[in-house]
């Protein structure tokens, strides 16, 4: 084990909320049973999803480094420099990088559920910037309330980077709970660069999450594979099937676990019984029109500075800054 770089601080917030098996019973008692999305990124469900990036179905990841690439000149000169870099489920942190390099941010904070994730991209972007200041945070961010204003540098500007769409596990509602949260992050004045991808062909979006390699269907089914290996379940994973839907009204692909049989799972000591067919669903990935993610954004006390897509709208990147906490308008206090 490689000894730390001086300019990485890891530190463990405990900010987790409920635990995989507080959510997993919560889950289990609603009638469409449910799994939440975060705990997808175990060890080797974040090592799928970077497999999910490759493939050639899923043009998420492409599309917005396309875009980023091109654009990063335009990106660079809307950001302030010297600014705090906030990364919520930081991953692997390729895209960060970039950023990094054009933005020339004074500290990096990442923030990541997946421990190893999180070490070994901070590390990685540590390594890379050795002036840059890099915090990791091995926490649940929809669960941080706080940053450890204490550990970063005071005055700074600062802008929270929230790529790859992770947004659209989030309901419209949870997404403006969490852009209002990050506005206490960041201050008004403060920038959020976010990546989201938009609502298109059903057929291209379910392919995307039903990749012929059965990468994603590994994805999805290794979510039963970490409760049998953490909560001491049993589920035989060769009786489910993973299943992937466009819900055009909604506007957001399904994942959901199908049982293949009538059987009987128990979960932290609740017998369930499946009824063939029956589903478990296993992650939202909501889709925005340009216009609409815009006036959510607006909603949830954001100004939307810029807008950045491919030819083909398959993906945008938005720059939001936050307004005065008074909502905008009249100042507070006016002289
Ligand atoms: C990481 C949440 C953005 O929803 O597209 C990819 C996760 N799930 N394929 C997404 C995912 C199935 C991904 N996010």
């Amino acid at each position: 084990m490689e000894a730390d770089p001086a300019n990485l601080a890891l530190v463990a917030s405990g900010s987790f909320g409920t635990s995989l098996r507080d959510d997993v019973l919560a889950g289990f008692a609603q009638p469409q049973r449910t799994l939440p999305a975060k705990w997808f990124y175990d060890q080797r469900g974040s090592e799928l999803f970077e497999a999910i990036c490759a493939t050639p179905e899923y043009y998420v990841t492409r599309t917005e480094l396309a875009i980023l690439q091109r654009c990063l000149d335009e990106v660079a000169r809307a950001l302030p420099t010297g600014a705090v870099l906030i990364e919520p489920g930081s991953g692997a942190g390729t895209k960060t990088r970039l950023l990094v390099e054009a933005c020339q941010p004074c500290a990096y904070v990442a923030i990541d559920i997946s421990r190893s994730m999180l070490s070994i991209g901070a590390r990685e972007t540590a390594v890379r910037f050795p002036s840059l200041q890099v915090l990791a945070i091995h926490a649940d961010y929809t669960r941080l309330d706080v940053l450890p204003d204490e550990r970063l540098p005071v005055g700074a500007p600062r802008v929270l980077y929230f790529p790859g769409s992770t947004v659209g596990n989030f309901t419209p509602e949870e997404t403006r709970a969490f852009l209002g949260r990050v506005a206490r992050w960041i201050g008004p004045g403060g920038s959020v660069l976010i990546g989201v991808d938009t609502r298109k062909d059903p057929a291209v979006l379910e392919a995307a999450y039903d990749d012929r390699q059965g990468v994603t269907a590994a994805f999805n089914l290794n979510l039963l594979a970490r409760l049998n290996a953490e909560l001491g379940c049993a589920f035989d994973l060769s009786r489910f099937r993973h299943r992937a839907r466009y819900d055009a009204v909604l506007g957001r692909v399904e994942m959901h676990l199908e049982s293949l049989a009538d059987q009987q799972v128990e979960v932290a000591g609740v017998v369930h019984a499946l009824r063939d067919g029956e589903t478990i669903h296993t992650e939202n990935s909501y889709k925005y029109e340009p216009a609409a993610f815009r006036s959510l954004a607006a909603d949830s006390g954001y100004t939307c500075r810029a807008t950045w897509t491919d030819d083909a709208q398959a993906f945008a990147i938005y720059h939001l800054v936050a307004d005065a906490a008074d909502g905008g308008g009249q100042p507070a206090c006016a002289p």
